[in-house]
C-alpha cells in the first residue's frame, strides 16, 4: 500500500479591488447577470461571466424548474451557450459571484461538482487551462489557475 497526498494551491484575495482591473469588469458582469438569475425555490442566485479567447463574454445565471433536477446553474448556462454558440473558441476566464436572496452570503462559493466535471470537459478539450474566479456579494475573492486544480483525479475522455 503506498498513501498519495493530493494538493492544490489558490490565490485568496481580500476584495475584489486587490484584482486587475479587467478581472474586476468580469466579475461585475457576472453580478449583473447574477440579477437575472431565475431562482424561486432556492432563492439562491449565481452569476457567471466566461471570457473567450475571441474577446466575446458568455454571460448565465441560475435557471430553476418547479421539476428541481430540470434547472441548470449558471456556470453550466454560461458555458454550453458559449460552446454552443462559438464552438472554435477558448475558454479562457471565468468569474462567478453568488449568494443567497434571504441573508448575506460573506464567503466565497466555489462551483458546484457538476459544473467543475462540465468545465473540465473544455479544458481537456482545448488543452488550455481555464482561469476561475469566485466570490459571495462581497468579501473574498478566490483564484484557481485551471479547473484541474478544483477537481483532482477527474473522469475525462482518456478514461472511454
Ligand atoms: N447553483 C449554481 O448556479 N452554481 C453552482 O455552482 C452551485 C449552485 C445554483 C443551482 C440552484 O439554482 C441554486 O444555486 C441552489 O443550489
Amino acid at each position: 500500500m503506498k498513501e498519495v497526498k493530493i494538493e492544490t494551491t489558490l490565490q485568496v484575495f481580500d476584495n475584489i479591488k486587490e484584482l486587475p482591473e479587467a478581472l474586476q469588469a468580469l466579475m461585475s458582469q457576472a453580478s449583473e447577470a447574477r440579477q437575472k438569475a431565475y431562482a424561486p425555490y432556492s432563492k439562491f442566485s449565481v452569476g457567471a461571466a466566461l471570457l473567450l479567447d475571441n474577446g466575446e463574454v458568455i454571460t448565465g445565471s441560475n435557471q430553476e424548474n418547479a421539476s428541481y433536477p430540470s434547472g441548470l446553474c449558471a456556470e453550466r448556462t454560461a458555458i454550453y451557450y458559449a460552446g454552443a454558440k462559438f464552438p472554435k473558441a477558448k475558454f479562457v476566464k471565468m468569474a462567478i459571484i453568488a449568494g443567497s436572496q434571504l441573508h448575506p452570503t460573506l464567503t466565497p462559493i466555489p462551483p458546484c461538482g457538476a459544473c467543475r466535471q462540465a468545465i473540465a470537459e473544455y479544458e481537456v478539450k482545448q488543452d488550455t487551462p481555464i482561469e476561475l474566479y469566485f466570490m459571495g456579494e462581497t468579501g473574498k475573492v478566490v483564484r484557481s489557475n485551471s479547473l484541474g486544480n478544483l477537481l483532482p483525479l477527474l473522469f475525462d475522455k482518456s478514461a472511454l
